[in-house]
């Protein structure tokens, strides 16, 4: 297996290549709609094509998945392969934030073999962090070492969520929220699924979960937050898989078993 460290430096640096190019773009980007309330700028492709050549000009024959350029249906066939890195990028999380000109926006790389993140990286351009997670050698942002909240009551527990663009307001996500709003101290929606991970990594958000979010939305995510010390499982309180990635990540186990009570319902 390649060096986990030189993995883990190819995608801090893509992340980092794909963070500029948002920056470059900000000032003079347009907006279109990919689907109904879905956008995309020319700032997506270009961090796009930038993070993917920075991974190629190190792993050239390892298989890329990207937001911009993989269709959903292809990204299961090759998430758990295990002959090579799997590369899985969202150059621009936060896109409706960026469209709008609220600075709260990343790009996420992260390097997958066999469905395990080996490797996690997301740079948030305008705050100048840098969240770096190598697998059992723990998280850091801007090089200082990470932890998660230790909050074990959702009484007294921020927490995020993302929601999918269209909901019904008797459908299950948004009964979900409610219920959570009722016990909660607060609640958040950021508009960047990684960057709630990122926030639950580091212990600003004591909980996050999400539907309707993709495994490049939180790849790197993933691996942050547990080794960040936090735990990150699936909905209902089950192991987290890549190929369901819709998690419940919590700084501790109390406080994922009480809200996976609450979202298994
Ligand atoms: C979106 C954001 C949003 C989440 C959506 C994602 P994008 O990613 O992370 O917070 O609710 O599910 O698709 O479109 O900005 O890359
Ligand atoms: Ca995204
Ligand atoms: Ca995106």
């Amino acid at each position: 297996m390649e060096d986990l460290q030189k993995i883990a430096q190819v995608c801090e640096r893509a992340a980092r290549a794909g963070g500029a190019e948002l920056l470059d773009w900000s000032q003079r980007f347009t907006v279109r709609e990919k689907g109904p309330a879905d956008l995309v700028t020319e700032a997506d492709l270009a961090a796009e094509k930038i993070v993917r050549q920075t991974i190629a000009e190190v792993f050239p024959s390892d298989y890329f998945i990207g937001e911009e350029s993989t269709a959903s249906g292809e990204v299961e066939g090759i998430l758990n392969e295990s002959k090579s890195c799997v590369w899985i990028v969202d150059p621009l999380d936060g896109t409706t934030n960026y469209a709008h000109r609220i600075p709260h926006y990343a790009c996420s790389v992260a390097a997958v073999r066999a469905g395990q993140v080996l490797a996690g990286v997301v740079y948030h351009p305008v705050a100048e962090e840098c969240y770096v997670a190598v697998s059992g050698r723990g998280a850091r942002l801007n090089g200082s070492p990470l932890g998660a909240s230790s909050v074990s009551k959702l009484d007294s527990a921020l927490v995020a969520v993302s929601l999918p663009p269209q909901v019904q307001r008797d459908g299950d996500d948004v009964q979900k929220l409610l219920h959570v709003l009722e016990q909660a101290q607060a609640i958040r929606r950021t508009g960047s699924a990684a960057l709630n991970m990122c926030y639950v990594a580091s212990g600003r958000l004591d909980a996050y979960w999400a539907t309707g979010t993709s495994a490049w939305d939180i790849a790197a995510g993933v691996l942050l937050v547990t080794e960040a010390g936090g735990t990150v499982s699936d909905l209902s309180g089950d192991a987290f898989d890549l190929s369901r990635p819709h998690p419940l990540a919590t700084g501790t186990p109390a406080l994922n078993a009480e809200l996976a009570a609450i979202l298994r319902r």
